[in-house]
């Protein structure tokens, strides 16, 4: 039975009134937002990691530009998420903290290894544009701040998607046999944990029902998958390549692509910790942190010393 304060609150989210930082809110609404904008953040963080990978060899000065511009813009997207988090009261470094000890979790793509040149185009095409398919509806949701903080996201990432593809595109058309077998390669160990990004099949989504109540999300994780292979498949033909996945195939009637099954145990144990680099890419992050306590001592001793001089 809802309380007059709930009940006003659903009024107000089904009338698509945003809600916004200083408005009353049930506990379980702020609870799931910071539950999901601090993971959405720590993906975007941990997300550098795979890319930074490659940022040393890219093969020319071009590509090297596009992948820092790209990496620099997941940076910021993550500041942007945390910023948006922190609204509802949550601690970054609490929330951070939570990360490194495994308490919460990043999105499972990248707990997979980026093993060749061709891995960055395959990550910006499907999961740059997983994101997009994902982060577009997360614009109209209900709560302000991670509404407003999702269109200038979607506005990078669509760069981040097209950049992706361009690199697999020309290594299609101008590679050698090598490199387009490496095109291929990369599609085959990306096409599945894009797909997984998703989440778990409705029927598993604890979270679903209520996130939908709420208009945090507006279509369920089933849907939005399938909205992401239909706009994949024709870009993958048109790359000439294949997806490692023998029932994909077009159906006339539902106008939909019908896919083969997902491997779940694989995403569950990736959830459960293990993984091909997970481990690897939290260590990545504690040192980052470790290493860079200097920065953060340096710039608030330089602040202090501003306010004293001020005050002086
Ligand atoms: N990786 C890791 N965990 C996942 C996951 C995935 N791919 N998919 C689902 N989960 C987790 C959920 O977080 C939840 O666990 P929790 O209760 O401990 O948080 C559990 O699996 C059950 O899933 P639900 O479907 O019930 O959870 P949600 O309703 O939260 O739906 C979601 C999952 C669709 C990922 C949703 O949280 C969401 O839309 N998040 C915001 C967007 C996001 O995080 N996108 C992926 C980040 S990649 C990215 O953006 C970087 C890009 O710029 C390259």
């Amino acid at each position: 039975e809802m309380s007059p304060e709930e009940r006003h609150f659903q009024e107000k989210v089904d009338a698509e009134v945003r809600i916004e930082p200083k408005n009353w809110m049930p506990e379980g609404y702020r609870k799931t937002l910071i539950r999901q904008i601090s993971q959405h953040a720590h993906s975007e963080i941990v997300g550098m990691l795979p890319e930074g990978n490659w940022l040393t060899r890219a093969p020319t000065l071009k590509r090297k530009l596009q992948l820092m511009a790209k990496i620099q813009d997941e940076a910021g997207h993550g500041l942007y998420l945390y910023s948006a988090m922190e609204t509802l009261g949550a601690d970054r470094d609490e929330e951070i903290e939570k990360l490194h000890r495994g308490e919460v979790k990043f999105s499972s793509i990248f707990t997979y290894p980026t093993l060749t040149w061709a891995d960055m185009g395959a990550i910006g095409w499907l999961v740059d544009g997983a994101a997009i398919v994902n982060q577009v509806p997360l614009q109209r949701c209900s709560y302000g701040p991670y509404a407003r903080a999702m269109i200038r996201v979607c506005k990078e990432e669509s760069f981040h998607q097209r950049q992706g593809y361009e690199i697999l595109l020309t290594m299609m058309r101008e590679g050698t046999d090598e490199q387009k077998a490496m095109v291929q390669d990369a599609i085959n160990r990306f096409w599945w944990p894009s797909l997984m990004m998703f989440g778990p099949s409705d029927a598993n989504s604890p979270n679903s029902a209520q996130s939908m109540a709420w208009k945090i999300k507006r279509h369920g994780n089933d849907e939005l998958r399938q909205r992401f292979l239909d706009q994949t498949v024709p870009q993958l033909e048109f790359l000439g390549c294949t997806a490692p996945d023998p029932d994909l195939k077009w159906n006339e009637e539902t106008g939909h692509y019908e896919f083969g099954e997902i491997n779940w145990q694989e995403f569950f144990d990736v959830l459960k910790g293990h993984s091909p680099c997970g481990v690897e890419r939290i260590q990545q992050r504690k040192s980052a942190i470790d290493e860079g306590q200097w920065v953060r001592d340096a710039a608030v001793a330089y602040a202090r010393n501003q306010e004293r001089k001020a005050k002086s």
